[in-house]
C-alpha cells in the first residue's frame, strides 16, 4: 500500500478533461496542481468515435469521445516532453487491450523519462471491450498484476460506476497490487432526439458526467473505502471546495477535477486556495485527518 500519495497536494485533473496540460496553461500555474493526467494513451493510435461526440445534458455531459489518441510513442515524443517541465505530478493514463501488451508496455514506460504514476483506465465505456477488465474483481486482478509486474511506478486503477458493487471491483484490484484507486469513470447513458429517432451522439451510447454524477460518484467512493486499505482518488461532478470536501470525508484522499474544466477552468485551483480555510472551519489540520469521517 501506498504511505503517502505521491502528489504535491491533494487536488489533480482528470483525464480527457485537461487536454495535454498546454491547453490550459494560460488560466493558471499550472506546477500548482497536485498532479495532471492526461488523456488516455493505448498502444497504437486510435481514431475515436463518429462525431458528435458529446452533448450536454441536464447537470452533464454526454460524451463518447472513444480513446482518440496518437499512441504512447507520440506521446512520449510530442505530449510527455512539455507535461515534464511543468513541475507537478504527471500521473500517465493508459488503456490496454489485454494482458499480453502488458510487457510491451513496460518496455515503453521504462525509457520514457518524467512519469510519476500510471492510472490504469480499465473503464472507458465508449470502447468495444473498455469496461471489462472494470466488471469482474477476477478479471481485473488479473490484469492489475500483470501490467504491476512491469512498471516500477505507483498504480492507480480506474473504475467504472457501471458495475452492482465496485467495492468488489475495488477488491480485486487492490489484490492484484494497486497502489490506489480511481473513481470514477462516466456512467453509461443515451441522449436521444425524438423527432429524427436518432441518438444525440454519433456512436449511441456514452459517458455521463459533471454535477448530474456526483452522488453515484460518491456513493461509489463510499463502498471502495469500506472494501479496500488502499487511498482513493475521488472524480464525478466536483466543481467548489464543498464538492471536494464531501468527497474528503466520504473517504477519498484526493480528487481530480473533470467536466468543470471546460466551464469553468479555474475550478481546480480555486478549490486548493479554499482548502486551508475548509478545513479550519471543521477543526482539522490537514485533509489526512479527515478522510472517511463520514457517519455512513
Ligand atoms: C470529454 C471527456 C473525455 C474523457 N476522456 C477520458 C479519458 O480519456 N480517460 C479517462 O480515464 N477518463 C476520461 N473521461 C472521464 C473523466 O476523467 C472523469 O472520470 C469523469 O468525467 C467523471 O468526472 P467529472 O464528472 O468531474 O467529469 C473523460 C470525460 C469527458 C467529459
Amino acid at each position: 500500500m501506498l504511505k503517502k500519495l505521491p502528489f504535491n497536494n491533494p487536488i489533480l485533473t482528470a483525464s480527457g478533461t485537461f487536454g495535454y496540460a498546454d491547453e490550459m496553461s494560460g488560466f493558471f500555474e499550472l506546477s500548482r496542481l497536485g498532479g495532471i493526467i492526461p488523456k488516455t494513451v493505448t498502444l497504437f493510435p486510435r481514431p475515436g468515435n463518429q462525431p458528435p461526440r458529446t452533448f450536454e445534458t441536464a447537470s452533464g455531459l454526454l460524451n463518447s469521445i472513444g480513446l482518440d489518441n496518437d499512441g504512447i510513442d507520440d506521446f512520449i515524443v510530442t505530449k510527455l516532453s512539455y507535461l515534464r517541465t511543468i513541475g507537478t505530478k504527471i500521473i500517465i493514463s493508459v488503456a490496454i487491450k489485454n494482458i499480453e501488451e502488458c510487457s510491451i508496455w513496460g518496455e515503453k514506460l521504462q525509457k520514457a523519462e518524467g512519469i510519476n504514476a500510471i492510472e490504469l483506465n480499465v473503464s472507458c465505456p465508449n470502447v468495444s471491450g473498455g469496461v471489462d477488465f472494470a466488471t469482474d474483481p477476477k478479471l481485473c486482478e488479473r490484469i492489475v498484476s500483470a501490467f504491476c509486474k512491469v512498471i516500477n511506478l505507483p498504480l492507480f486503477v480506474k473504475l467504472s460506476p457501471n458495475v452492482f458493487n465496485i467495492g468488489e471491483i475495488a477488491k480485486g484490484a487492490e489484490a492484484g497490487g494497486a497502489g490506489g484507486i480511481s473513481a470514477v469513470n462516466t456512467c453509461l447513458g443515451l441522449a436521444v432526439n425524438w423527432r429524427t429517432k436518432k441518438p444525440q451522439l454519433g456512436n449511441g451510447f456514452g459517458g455521463l458526467s459533471g454535477p448530474a454524477i456526483k452522488p453515484i460518484a460518491l456513493r461509489c467512493v463510499r463502498q471502495i473505502f469500506k472494501a479496500v486499505n488502499i487511498p482513493i482518488i475521488g472524480i464525478g461532478g466536483i466543481e467548489t471546495i464543498d464538492d471536494a470536501m464531501e468527497f474528503f470525508v466520504t473517504g477519498a484522499s484526493a480528487i481530480q477535477i473533470g467536466t468543470a474544466n471546460f466551464y469553468n477552468p479555474t475550478a481546480a485551483i480555486k478549490i486548493l486556495d479554499a482548502l486551508p480555510d475548509a478545513l479550519t472551519e471543521i477543526g482539522a489540520k490537514n485533509v489526512t485527518e479527515i478522510i472517511g469521517t463520514l457517519n455512513c
